[in-house]
């Protein structure tokens, strides 16, 4: 039997409103990951996506990663970590260089220069830029070049993507990561990991809308021609279904979480009036009966207020007409019943629910949408090392000294 050689090892950190998850991995000898182990641990320093409160969101961190490393027999120095909040914006940005070599040959340094030409812009000074995305570059007009090194052209174009998000948001994460002694190999977007797990090249090429609902966020993605092109992430997730039943059942947020995840449904015609759920008051005690059908009423309006907003969403990107990969669904809430039913009737576009599929070796029960994020952050990681924003540059000098130091690194350049 060929005996298998490995090369290197990814680990992924996903702290969420409801759980910090960590994921290892391993690149094997014919280039895919193969998943080591997760570990996840309950989180309670976040609400609606933003860390709170520091020192249970580092002790969180670490407990998860004390676990992962046992699990895997490693010591883990630095991860890739998912970043989300409500306060992440995308911007469409071009920018454009004169290239002026002999032979008009395009180098590196040429790419380099207009990917950060594409940087400058004015944002206000309480944000950053945590991506550039560079969706297309367009050589002496020639528009679809993803390669530009190497082309021979006097004029180089590109059109990017910049993900900015509030400076104070980025830095009470990385705190958190930090007191837990973990290295920040680099911040990324939530969502693009989740993309990386759940998402076919296809879908992202044809076009695509990503929901990745969790406890506390819905993040709303379109990828178009293989990239992020629109994010907008929204303060509402699975926790508000479980308050909504927890005042309408009058029951405790424990007893109501457990009634969502076993019997919730995400529409009444989906739920049926026979199936009975014993219910416990709000002190654990006394138990009296619902139907199925009456927990999904106290579900549905919420479910119907999400579908709207992301119906509001999609409006504000521009998105005419029906996506042609449709909507993926993830993230934990993408697991109550029904769901992809209400989507495609409500929103009248196709739906499924993406499950992490595109790593090998992860257990039946890792493989379900709250683990998307993880899990894809150890594929973003194999494609992607050191080609973000660097974050010392970015967040540690302040975010409008540092792009001043950006801009003058530019001219000198
Ligand atoms: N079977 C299920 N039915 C309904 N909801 C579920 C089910 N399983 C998990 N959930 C819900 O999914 C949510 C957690 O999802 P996830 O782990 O993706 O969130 P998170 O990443 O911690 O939070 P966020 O991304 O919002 O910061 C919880 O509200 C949980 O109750
Ligand atoms: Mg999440």
């Amino acid at each position: 039997m060929a005996k298998k050689s490995y090369r290197k090892i990814l680990v992924g950190l996903d702290v969420g409103t409801t759980k910090v998850a960590g994921a290892a991995g391993q690149v094997s000898y014919d280039g895919a990951v193969d998943v080591l182990g997760i570990c996840e641990v309950p989180s309670f320093g976040l609400r609606r996506g933003n860390v709170i409160d520091i020192d249970s969101t580092s002790r969180a961190i670490d407990r998860c990663l004390n676990d992962l490393e046992r699990m895997c027999g490693i010591n883990i120095a630095s991860a890739r970590v998912g970043f989300s909040g409500a306060n992440i914006a995308t911007i469409p940005n071009r920018a454009v260089v004169a290239v002026g070599h002999p032979g008009n040959e395009i180098v590196q340094e040429d790419v380099e220069r207009v990917v950060h030409a594409a940087k400058m812009i004015a944002i206000p000074p309480d944000r950053s830029i945590i991506h550039l995305l560079p969706r297309q570059f367009i050589v002496d007009g020639y528009e679809g070049v993803t390669d530009a090194v190497g082309m021979a052209g006097s004029r180089l174009e590109v059109e990017a993507v910049l993900v900015t998000a509030a400076t104070t948001a980025v830095q009470n994460l990385m705190k958190a990561v930090g007191r837990a002694g973990l290295k920040v190999k680099e911040l990324t977007l939530n969502t693009l990991l989740a993309a990386e797990s759940v998402l076919s090249p296809a879908e992202k090429e044809m076009g695509v809308v990503l929901v990745d609902i969790g406890g506390g966020t819905m993040d709303i993605s379109i990828y178009e021609q293989g990239g992020l092109v629109f994010s907008s992430i929204i303060p509402v997730g699975g926790e508000h279904i479980t308050r909504d039943l927890a005042v309408g059942l009058r029951t405790n947020l424990e007893e109501a979480n457990r009634i969502k995840e076993q019997h919730g449904c995400s529409s009444v015609d989906a739920a049926r009036e026979d199936v009975i759920i014993e219910v416990s008051n709000i002190n654990g005690q006394a138990s009296r009966q619902v139907s199925e059908k009456f927990v999904a009423s106290i579900i549905q309006p919420r479910i119907e207020e999400m579908l709207e907003i992301v119906q509001g969403e999609l409006f504000r990107a521009g998105v005419i007409g029906v996506p042609p990969g449709g909507i993926v669904l993830t993230g934990g809430t993408s697991n109550l019943r029904g769901i992809t039913r209400s989507v495609e009737e409500y929103l009248h576009i196709p739906a499924r629910v993406g499950l992490p599929e595109n790593t090998r070796f992860i257990n039946g029960e890792f493989k379900q949408g709250q683990y998307a994020a993880v899990l894809g952050a150890l594929l973003y990681d194999l494609k992607n090392s050191a080609s973000d924003v660097n974050l010392d540059e970015e967040l540690l000098l302040g975010s409008w000294l540092g792009r001043v130091i950006l801009w003058f690194k530019d001219l000198f350049r």
